[in-house]
């Protein structure tokens, strides 16, 4: 194997609203040149006002540089979404929803003749009862194995422990593994000793005067006084939150976290 077949891969976190795109238009096509990136991957759950996705808005990620766009929990929040999901491409949602959930939780990106495997699970720990990501997520890399060699997984889950009992159980079968969801990036990156490349939690790219994105007022009225106040995307202090990682023989070969502020002009 040669180093033309190294991949050179940025993972976003979860892009929040209209604040979140504007960062992630000015940072990613500048990291894009920089870094010679491959492919990009983010995840999107929150780029529709905070909650959920749109077709509109894909096509807006897509024109940034953005290969695929993962999600979570947030995927269904805009009802429209559950249609247009099916023509989205370059879009997961958690490969371990129900049978007959619509839309796809993995798929393969090809560009300039490199391929990547790319899955979506999500976590079960104080969240949703769905089918077991660990199940679930081993049988999925155990079939495009057979067709793509460097894969990497977005596992969208809440509880730390979860995430890296998954990130062991997974090492050597995956490049890397990617945590989401909490929006609050987690220290840890590593290169486990099957040669996954993890990191607990990528963070966020959107506005950080806020609570994990959201005005911070609505979060405490809501919290203090227990009224169902709907949440806002905040507007200060933006930043963009990712993972670097290169990949070859399906293994990670070197990992970083970067974070960028970024002035609204
Ligand atoms: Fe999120
Ligand atoms: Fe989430």
């Amino acid at each position: 194997m040669n180093t033309q077949s190294k991949i050179k891969l940025l993972f976003v976190g979860d892009i929040i609203g209209k604040p979140g795109r504007y960062v992630a238009s000015r940072v990613i096509p500048q990291l894009i040149k920089e870094r010679e990136l491959d492919f990009v991957i983010a995840n999107g759950e929150n780029a529709a006002g905070g909650f959920g996705l749109t077709k509109n808005i894909v096509g807006k990620l897509h024109s940034y540089g953005i290969d695929c766009i993962t999600t979570g929990n947030h995927v269904w929040d805009r009802k429209e979404f559950i249609k247009e999901i099916e023509e989205c491409s370059g879009v997961l949602r958690p490969a371990n929803y129900p049978p007959g959930a619509p839309g796809r939780g993995y798929c393969i990106i090809e560009k300039n003749g490199k391929k990547l495997g790319v899955v979506n699970l999500q976590g079960r720990v104080f969240m949703d009862p769905i089918d077991c990501p660990f199940r679930v997520g081993r049988d999925i890399v155990e079939k495009l194995r057979e067709e793509v060699e460097n894969i990497v997984i977005d596992f969208h889950a809440e509880a730390t422990a979860e995430k890296i009992a998954f990130f062991h159980f997974m090492d050597g079968k995956v490049a890397a593994i990617f945590g989401t969801h909490t929006h609050v990036p987690t220290a840890d990156e590593a290169i486990l000793p099957g040669g996954t490349g993890v990191i607990t939690d990528v963070g966020m790219t959107g506005p950080f005067d806020s609570v994990i994105g959201m005005k911070k007022e609505i979060a405490i009225e809501r919290i203090i006084k227990q009224l169902p106040r709907k949440f806002e995307p905040a507007k200060k202090d933006l930043r963009f939150q990712g993972v670097y990682v290169e990949i070859a023989e399906g293994k990670t070969e070197y990992i970083e976290r970067i974070e960028i502020r970024v002035k609204k002009e």
